[in-house]
């Protein structure tokens, strides 16, 4: 895979000395973390690596017990006046297990939410939106190949569909910054790769930090791939290096892993390595 990184780099994500812990347990500690505009990464590793917590600090989700973290060169946890929150909502995109759709509302509505940020507070309260936008949001539907279920309720929506309308989304939202974390969970191998695909392709440019469990998505999704142990980064490589041996590190300091998915997993992501080789 070529990587997309725009000639003048810009930092994204830094993140130096930040320590996050609960009940006095320390759940992540990153000594240095640096991301460039238009990188796009793959975070990996065990059940209860630290991941998802990793993601919610970088949405401002939670706050570091310690240590300083800068995203699009801001703090996300200080200051959220509703300026701030407006620039949040436009210019980091999540897409969280298709859990940031609003379930009531049909496919296209959720799709012309991703332009809230660009459109004046009145119409957002009436989702008033206006016709170049719903055209946009039907153009980012039939994109992912769901137009024909643009006035479906997503929660009538299949967990494959409900992630393409979340991609969809971020088609109109067009964010500087892209957090999806397991975004092909429960998916089929096909649903999956073509999840991948549609995600790299909505990023265009932007930077993507997506968790993924299956390694054999990582030629697909990502230049870089962070792996992450009991909180810590164990390596942080470019994809082509990411080799069974440092895989197999770390998944199997967990032993809470079953060694035979493991297994699965690891032959799948050489066999995949192998074709794109091929191709
Ligand atoms: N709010 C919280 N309170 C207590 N413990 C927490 C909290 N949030 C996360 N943890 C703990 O932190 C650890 C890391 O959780 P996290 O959800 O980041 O893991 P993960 O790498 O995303 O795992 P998975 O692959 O299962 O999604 C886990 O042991 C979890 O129980
Ligand atoms: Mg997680």
């Amino acid at each position: 895979m070529t990587s997309v990184k725009p000639p003048t780099l810009s930092r994204v994500i830094e993140l130096q000395d930040v320590l996050w812990s609960v009940h006095g347990r320390t759940v992540l500690e990153i000594g240095a973390l640096k991301v460039s505009a238009g990188e796009r990464i793959a975070l990996v590793g065990p059940n209860g690596a630290g991941k998802s917590t990793l993601l919610r600090l970088l949405a401002g989700a939670i706050v570091p017990t310690h240590g300083s973290l800068s995203v699009l060169e801001r703090s996300p946890f200080r200051s959220l006046s509703g300026r701030e929150r407006r620039f949040w909502r436009h210019e980091v995109g999540q897409v969280f297990q298709g859990l940031h759709l609003v379930s009531r509302l049909s496919a296209l509505d959720n799709v012309c939410i991703g332009a809230l940020g660009r459109l004046s507070g009145w119409r957002t309260w009436f989702r008033l939106f206006p016709y170049d936008i719903t055209k946009q949001a039907c153009e980012a539907l039939q994109g992912v190949g769901l137009l024909g279920h643009k006035d479906t309720r997503v929660d009538r929506l299949s967990g494959g569909e409900r992630q393409k309308v979340a991609i969809a989304r971020l088609l109109l939202q067009q964010p500087k910054l892209i957090l999806a974390d397991e975004p092909t969970a429960a998916l089929d191998p096909a649903a999956a790769a073509e999840v991948c695909r549609l995600l790299v392709q909505a990023a265009r440019g932007a930077t993507l930090l997506t968790v993924v469990h299956n390694t054999s998505l990582l030629p697909l999704i990502a230049d870089r791939v962070i792996g992450l142990r009991q909180g810590r980064v164990a390596f942080d490589l470019p994809v082509g290096d990411v080799d069974d041996r440092a895989l197999l590190a770390l998944y199997q300091a967990d032993t809470s892993r079953p060694s035979d998915q493991f297994q699965v997993a690891l032959t799948a992501f050489s066999e995949t390595r192998t074709q794109e080789t091929a191709e």
